[in-house]
C-alpha cells in the first residue's frame, strides 16, 4: 500500500546498474494500474491525503532532480501541451496583473495586448496553448540552423515590444534535440520585464543527467517549465508536468473558492495548480518511476537514450546517400537521403518493413526521416536492428 507521508523513508536509491533499472521500470506501469484501482480524485489534500502525499513527494523529488527552484509549484497534467498551457496561463495572469489589468474580473477583451515571443522552430503545441489562452499567434524570432532561438534576434525583438511580454524558450527541438541558450535569453527577457517559459517536453530531462546538464545551463532562471514524464521518464501516457517558480502565480491562474472545499491551511491545493478540477492521481506513477530508478537510474536512463541516438546517427551515416542534418546532442536524429522524393521512399519502405518506427517529417525545407529515442527499453540490439532496417530500405 502506498500511503506516503514520511519523506525520509522515501530516499533516493542510488547505484543501480542499467540492467537493474530496465528490469524495474514496470513499477510505473503497476503504479498506474493501482491509481485506476484506487480511483482517488486528486483535488484536495483533506479528501485524499494518500495520493496527494505521494504526489507531493514526487513533485519535490522532481524539482530537486531537475535543479529547479525549490519553492516551485508543480502541477500534474495530461501532457506537455497542457503543461505549456499551464505555465503560459500563470504567465498570462502575472504579466497582465503587473500591467495593472484584472484578468479575472475583466477578461482579455479591452486589456493590454500580451506579446508572446517564440523561436521560429518551436513546437506547434506552444501555439495551440496560446490559442486556448486567447493570446492569438505568437511573434516569431529567428532560429539558427539547429532550431535554437537566436539571442541577437531575441534582443532586437524585445526592444521593439511595448506592454506585457512572455518569451517561450525550448529545451529539446523535435528535429535536432537542440537547446536554446537559456542563460543569455532569460537575462535578456528579464531585463525587459518578460516572463520566461520553457517548453522542455522531452529535453528538460537533460537537467537530471550530470553528463548532459550543460545543455540546459541557466534553465533554472526561467519562470515556468513544461515537461512530459510520459516521454523521457516512461510512465504510461497521461503524464505531463508543469512547474512554476512562484506557486502563487499558479494559484492565481487556477485557484477558485467553493464552500465545500476545505483547504488544508496555506497549502496550495492540487486543484490550484492545474486546469482540471477532478483528476486521476497521475503523479503516483511518476513517484514510482523515480523511486524505482533513483537519481543515478534516471541519469542512466537519459544517458542511454542519448547514447543510442548517437549510435543510430553513426550507423545511419554509413548508409549510402544518407546525410545526418543535425548535431546529435540529445535524443533526436534527422536524416535525409538526398532528394525529398528518395527520403520519402526510404521512409515508406522502412515503415512497411515494420522492424523499427521512425517518422517522416519536414525540417528546414527538406524532407527528413526523424528518429526520437524515447523508450526506456531500447538497447544496443534494437539500435543495430534499426540501422539494418534503414540500410535495407535505402537499398530497395
Ligand atoms: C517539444 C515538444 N513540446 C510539446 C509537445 C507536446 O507534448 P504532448 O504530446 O505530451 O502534449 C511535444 C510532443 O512531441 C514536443 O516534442
Amino acid at each position: 500500500m502506498l500511503l506516503i507521508n514520511d519523506r525520509d523513508r522515501l530516499d533516493w536509491r542510488d547505484g543501480m546498474t542499467v540492467q537493474e533499472m530496465l528490469d524495474k521500470m514496470p513499477a510505473a506501469l503497476a503504479a498506474d494500474w493501482m491509481v485506476s484501482a484506487w480511483d482517488q480524485n486528486t483535488v484536495i489534500r483533506n479528501a485524499t491525503p494518500g495520493v496527494s502525499g505521494v504526489e507531493e513527494v514526487a513533485a519535490s523529488w522532481l524539482i530537486d532532480l531537475l535543479g529547479l527552484p525549490s519553492q516551485s509549484g508543480v502541477g500534474f497534467v495530461t501532457g506537455a501541451t497542457m503543461a505549456n498551457f499551464t505555465g503560459l496561463a500563470a504567465a498570462r495572469h502575472q504579466v497582465l496583473t503587473a500591467a495593472g489589468w484584472d484578468l479575472d474580473r475583466d477578461g482579455l477583451a479591452g486589456g493590454p495586448r500580451v506579446t508572446v515571443l517564440v523561436g521560429e522552430d518551436r513546437h506547434a503545441t506552444v501555439d495551440l496553448a496560446l490559442r486556448y489562452l486567447g493570446l492569438g499567434e505568437p511573434t516569431t524570432v529567428a532560429a539558427d540552423e539547429q532550431g535554437r532561438i537566436r539571442p541577437d534576434a531575441l534582443a532586437s525583438a524585445l526592444v521593439g515590444v511595448q506592454g506585457p511580454v512572455i518569451v517561450a524558450l525550448q529545451a529539446g527541438n523535435l528535429h535536432s534535440g537542440a537547446f536554446d541558450a537559456f542563460g543569455q535569453c532569460t537575462r535578456l527577457a528579464h531585463d525587459h520585464g518578460a516572463w520566461v517559459h520553457v517548453d522542455g517536453a522531452f529535453g528538460l530531462w537533460a537537467c537530471a543527467s550530470p553528463a548532459l546538464r550543460h545543455l540546459v545551463d541557466g534553465v533554472e532562471a526561467a519562470d515556468s517549465w513544461a515537461t512530459d514524464a510520459h516521454k523521457t521518464l516512461n510512465p504510461p501516457y497521461d503524464c505531463g508536468i508543469a512547474v512554476v517558480a512562484d506557486p502563487n502565480a499558479l494559484r492565481a491562474a487556477f485557484g477558485l473558492q467553493a464552500s465545500y472545499l476545505t483547504h488544508a491551511g496555506d497549502h496550495v491545493e492540487m486543484f490550484e495548480r492545474v486546469p482540471e478540477f477532478s483528476r486521476r492521481a497521475r503523479g503516483v506513477p511518476v513517484w514510482a518511476a523515480l523511486q524505482s530508478l533513483g537519481r543515478s537510474g534516471v541519469a542512466d536512463l537519459i544517458d542511454t537514450m542519448a547514447r543510442n541516438a548517437r549510435a543510430i546517427s553513426a550507423g545511419l551515416a554509413t548508409v549510402a546517400g544518407a546525410e545526418i542534418l543535425n548535431d546529435v546532442v540529445f535524443t533526436q536524429v534527422s536524416v535525409s537521403f538526398g532528394t525529398d522524393e528518395r527520403t520519402r521512399a526510404v521512409t515508406g519502405r522502412l515503415l512497411a518493413d515494420g522492424t523499427t518506427w521512425m517518422s517522416g517529417s519536414r525540417w528546414r525545407g527538406r524532407d527528413v526521416l526523424r528518429v526520437s529515442v524515447s523508450n526506456w527499453s531500447t538497447d544496443a540490439d534494437d539500435v543495430a536492428a534499426s540501422i539494418d532496417a534503414v540500410r535495407r530500405a535505402a537499398r530497395s
